[in-house]
C-alpha cells in the first residue's frame, strides 16, 4: 500500500505559496512584490508527517529576489472591469461592492484591478468597428464586465460591451449573454428550449385572457413581474382576479409598455429561495436567502433578505449548471426556487452580487472571479 504524503504551509508575512511538498528543497514560493528586493524575511512552514505522525516545522531566513516584470503577464495580470459608470460613493451600491470585492481579491494575488467606466469609451469607426478607452487603444485581450447598468436600454446600454467585442477584446460576461439575461422574455425563452424546470409562467400583452390563463394556473396569489426588472423591484404579489386584470390593464395601457409575465405562486418556498454563484462552469458557493419580513415574498439580498449557507442537491447542482451554460454566462448568479415539484430556476443574473454571499457562505467568490479571468486570459493566443 503506498502512503499518501500531504503537507500543509503556514506562511507568515502574506507571502503566498504556490506549491510546497514535504522535502525542504522542493518548497517553491512565489512572493507578494512587498518584498522583492528587500530585507530578508523570516518564513515558516509546517507540515505534518503522516509516516512519522508529527508536525515539523521549517524555518527559513529568505532574501527574495524575483523581479516582478518577470512574473507579470505569467503569475500576475492587470485585470479590466468595465463598469457601467464609476461605482459612486456609496459603499452598499452592488456594482460599488462588487468592485471592492474583486479589487481586494486581485491585490491579495498580486494582480491589479483597472476600472474602465462608460464614460472613458469613445467607439470609433474606420475599416473596422474599434474602441478607444481615454483615447487610446486597449492592448489588454480579455475583459472582465460587471453590467449592473439600469434594466431600461438594455441593448443600447449593452452595445458598449459589444464595441468592445468588435475590437477583438473577450468580454466575460459576453454581450449575447448579458442582453439575454437582462431581458426577462429572452430568459425564460432560453430555460424553455433547454427543458429547464420553472414556475408556471405566461407573457401577456394584454388583459384580453387572463381568465384562461388562470384557470391554467390555478389560484390566487400570483406573482407579476416587469420583463426588465431585477433586484425584486419589479416584481409583485396579487391577491385576487379583479387585482390582478386592473393591475395588468394599467400597466399595458401606455404604447410604450412592456409585455407582463405572470408567474405562478410557489407559495411552499415561504419567502425563501437559493442563489447559486457559478464561475466559469462550476459552482463557487450557494446561500439561502430568507424574506425580511413576514408579509414579504421576495428574498432579494438587496430588499433586506437575510442570508445563509446552503448545502445543494444533486438535481440542483446540475440544474444551476445548465441555466447558466443556457444563457451562455461564464459568471452567473442562478435563482432557485424548491418547490412541490421540485426545484425550479426563477432567474438567471448575469452581474450577480458578491457581498451577500461572501459574507454568507464565507468563501471568496471574488477570488474564484479573478482566478478565472486569469486562467482565461493565458488561454488566449
Ligand atoms: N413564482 C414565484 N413564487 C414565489 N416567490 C417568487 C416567485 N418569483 C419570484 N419570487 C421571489 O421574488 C424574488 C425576486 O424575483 P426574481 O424573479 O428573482 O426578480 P428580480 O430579477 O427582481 O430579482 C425572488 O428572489 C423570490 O424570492
Ligand atoms: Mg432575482
Amino acid at each position: 500500500m503506498t502512503r499518501e504524503r500531504s503537507g500543509s504551509a503556514i506562511i507568515e508575512k502574506s507571502l503566498e505559496v504556490l506549491s510546497i511538498s514535504d522535502r525542504r528543497e522542493s518548497a517553491s514560493i512565489v512572493p507578494n512584490s512587498d518584498y522583492i528586493n528587500k530585507e530578508p524575511v523570516e518564513i515558516s512552514i509546517g507540515a505534518i508527517d503522516l509516516e512519522k505522525n508529527c508536525h515539523i516545522l521549517y524555518t527559513f531566513l529568505v532574501r527574495i529576489s524575483i523581479y516582478p516584470d518577470s512574473l507579470f503577464g505569467y503569475f500576475y495580470m492587470n485585470i479590466h472591469v468595465l463598469v457601467p459608470r464609476l461605482p459612486k460613493e456609496s459603499t452598499d451600491s452592488a456594482v460599488a461592492s462588487n468592485i471592492q470585492l474583486l479589487q481586494d481579491a486581485a491585490t491579495h494575488r498580486g494582480h491589479t484591478l483597472s476600472v474602465i467606466a462608460t464614460e472613458d469609451c469613445t467607439f470609433t469607426f474606420g475599416k473596422k468597428p474599434s474602441i478607444l478607452v481615454n483615447n487610446k487603444k486597449p492592448r489588454f485581450k480579455l475583459m472582465l464586465t460587471q453590467p449592473g447598468f439600469l434594466t431600461k436600454n438594455v441593448e443600447v446600454h449593452a452595445s458598449l460591451i459589444r464595441q468592445f467585442e468588435l475590437s477583438g477584446i473577450r468580454c466575460v460576461n459576453s454581450f449575447q449573454s448579458i442582453v439575454k439575461a437582462k431581458n426577462k422574455i429572452r430568459m425564460t425563452q432560453k430555460l424553455s428550449k433547454h427543458g429547464i424546470p420553472m414556475p408556471k409562467t405566461y407573457i401577456v400583452h394584454s388583459s384580453m385572457h387572463l381568465s384562461e390563463i388562470m384557470s391554467s394556473i390555478g389560484s390566487f396569489p400570483v406573482i407579476l413581474k416587469s420583463v426588465v426588472g431585477s433586484l425584486g423591484i419589479g416584481v409583485a404579489i396579487v391577491e385576487s382576479k379583479q387585482g390582478l386584470k386592473s393591475v395588468v390593464e394599467m400597466m399595458l395601457a401606455d404604447d410604450h409598455s412592456t409585455p407582463l409575465m405572470i408567474q405562478g405562486y410557489v407559495r411552499e418556498s415561504r419567502g425563501k429561495d437559493i442563489r447559486v454563484f457559478v464561475v466559469g462552469g462550476k459552482i463557487v458557493a450557494a446561500m439561502e436567502r430568507i424574506a425580511r419580513k413576514r408579509d414579504e415574498f421576495r428574498s432579494n439580498f438587496s430588499l433586506g433578505g437575510k442570508v445563509k449557507v446552503a448545502s445543494l442537491s444533486a438535481k440542483e447542482k446540475r440544474l444551476a449548471l445548465k441555466a447558466a451554460e443556457a444563457l451562455g454566462l461564464e459568471i452567473a448568479g442562478v435563482d432557485i426556487i424548491r418547490s412541490n415539484a421540485g426545484p425550479q430556476i426563477l432567474e438567471v443574473n448575469s452581474n450577480p452580487g458578491m457581498k451577500g454571499i461572501t459574507q454568507a457562505t464565507g468563501i471568496d467568490v471574488a477570488g474564484a472571479v479573478i482566478d478565472y479571468i486569469v486562467k482565461r486570459a493565458k488561454r488566449i493566443k
